[in-house]
């Protein structure tokens, strides 16, 4: 057990201070630990040295507690990782333009680590990444730099399962699946982090464990796709979906309900499946589910619009020239991430339909700069005159803080992709 005393004298450091690496070196902090962040991004570094975090889901209480402890600070200074005996690399692991997995941000981090060594270092890449991605791309370039594994270093897989925003479970009480390089790679990452986190999942391997992730991942995605695909099936019938998955989350065992949407959106479950799917190929497998489900994912904000179409239709209304209005961009309700959000995709899919588009997030103030598009938009202020001027409204993220009554009372058509309005009876909702 590492004792107290012990614990203070150790140093760790987060690399990547985004959604996963600032909660878990707050977590660090928790548990007693100094802990140095590092990032590339200086506003970042910038608003963590005057004691503010730019991550809105985070309680103010767990701020004060970071600020307060005197145990974190952070930087752009990658010179400092030669103090730090243990580092989690928690950057991103997006797709290039051709779909491939970009692991520049993880190498980079890595020969930073590497240049800058402690000896006896234990390093831990928490990224999502493909099975394989920790021996045969990180181990290399610490041994090109005359390092030996289980000797003056040790390399481990630990994936991050963050879920932003959930009230439940955070970093600390998620369990904590680690896999060694070796076990004594494994084992020195244990040591720490049941200090750090509530449960530790031992698995046998760096690829155990990066493989968790992948199927964690791929699991939701094929699971949503189908919901997706049941949603346009049963709405041919005139059911509605969600009725269907509500009664069927009754049966106590062999179901868990998922639920449609608008589309994928955040960091990693558009993402990740197709980390494993390049991965397959390389072994002459093609990873059918995985496509497929993407496939479908993909179709949601095109079947979204189609629906809007038809419904202004029915009040003798062409897409070109309407006023819609969207409600929510996050990616999921109630966080302040748009990242691969389908919101995006339905605002440029209404725009090229001749439609002129708002939009409304209380928690996504701007659009812009952002991978997937070339978009630039502010939040509109959301007031019965402006609803009442649109011609539609559409449900894309269903924010905890919406008046969704007032929503419906001023509005002429809502077309309503969560469920949001679930408990408000009224022929102006229609369900996509
Ligand atoms: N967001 C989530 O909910 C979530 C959940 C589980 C796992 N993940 C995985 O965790 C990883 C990080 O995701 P995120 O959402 O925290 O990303 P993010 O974009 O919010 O944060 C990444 C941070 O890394 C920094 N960075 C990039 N290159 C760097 C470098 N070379 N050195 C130092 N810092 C660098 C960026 O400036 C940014 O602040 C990804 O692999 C993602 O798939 C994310």
């Amino acid at each position: 057990m590492d004792g107290n005393n012990e614990r203070k004298e150790k140093v760790l450091g987060v690399i990547g201070l985004g959604y996963v690496g600032l909660p878990l070196a707050m977590e660090f902090v928790r548990a007693g630990y100094k802990t140095i962040g590092f990032d590339i991004d200086v506003k970042k570094i910038d608003k963590l040295s005057r004691g503010e975090i730019y991550l809105k889901h985070i309680q103010e209480d767990r701020v004060k507690d970071l600020f307060n402890s005197g145990l974190f600070s952070a930087t752009t200074d990658f010179l400092q990782l030669n103090k730090v005996d243990l580092v989690s690399i928690c950057v991103p692991t997006p797709l290039d333009k051709y779909r491939q997995p970009d692991l520049s941000f993880v190498e980079n981090s890595a020969r930073a680590v590497a240049e800058n060594l402690k000896q006896g270092a234990i390093v831990v890449l928490e990224s999502t990444v493909y099975p394989g991605t920790t021996r045969e791309i990180l181990l290399p370039i610490f041994e090109d730099l005359g390092n030996e594994l289980d000797m003056n270093f040790y390399l481990a897989f630990s994936p991050e399962r963050e879920d932003p925003g959930n009230k439940k479970f955070n970093t600390r009480n998620i369990p904590k699946v680690v896999g060694g390089l070796s076990e004594q790679s494994g084992r020195k990452v244990v040591e720490i982090y049941k200090n750090v986190f509530d449960e530790i999942v031992e698995v046998p391997s760096a690829e155990v464990a990066e493989a968790t992730k992948i199927l964690e991942n791929t699991y939701r995605s094929v699971n949503i796709a189908l919901v997706n695909e049941l949603k346009v099936i049963f709405d041919k019938m005139g059911i509605n979906v969600w009725d269907v998955i509500e009664a069927a989350k009754t049966k106590p065992f062999g179901f868990k309900p998922f639920y449609p949407g608008p589309g994928l959106g955040g960091h990693c479950i558009p993402i990740d499946p197709f980390y494993l799917s390049w991965k397959a190929r390389k072994f002459g497998i093609n990873t059918r589910f995985i496509e497929l489900a993407g496939e479908i994912n993909t179709m949601m904000p095109e079947y979204v619009v189609m629906k809007t179409i038809s419904v202004l239709n029915k009040n003798k209304k062409s897409l070109k020239g309407s006023k819609v209005l969207i409600i929510g961009v996050a990616y999921k309700k109630d966080i302040d991430d748009s990242r691969e959000s389908p919101g995006i995709k339905i605002i440029e899919l209404l725009e090229e339909g001749g439609a002129e588009v708002s939009y409304y997030d209380p928690y996504i103030p701007e659009i812009y700069n952002m991978r997937q598009t070339d978009l630039v938009m502010s939040s509109v202020k959301l007031s019965d005159e402006l609803l009442k001027e649109q011609d539609a409204v559409i449900i894309v993220t269903a924010h905890s803080n919406i008046d969704y009554k007032n929503v419906v009372d001023n509005s002429s058509v809502i077309v309503d992709t969560r469920n949001a309005l679930s408990n408000i009876k009224s022929d102006k909702i229609f369900k996509a």
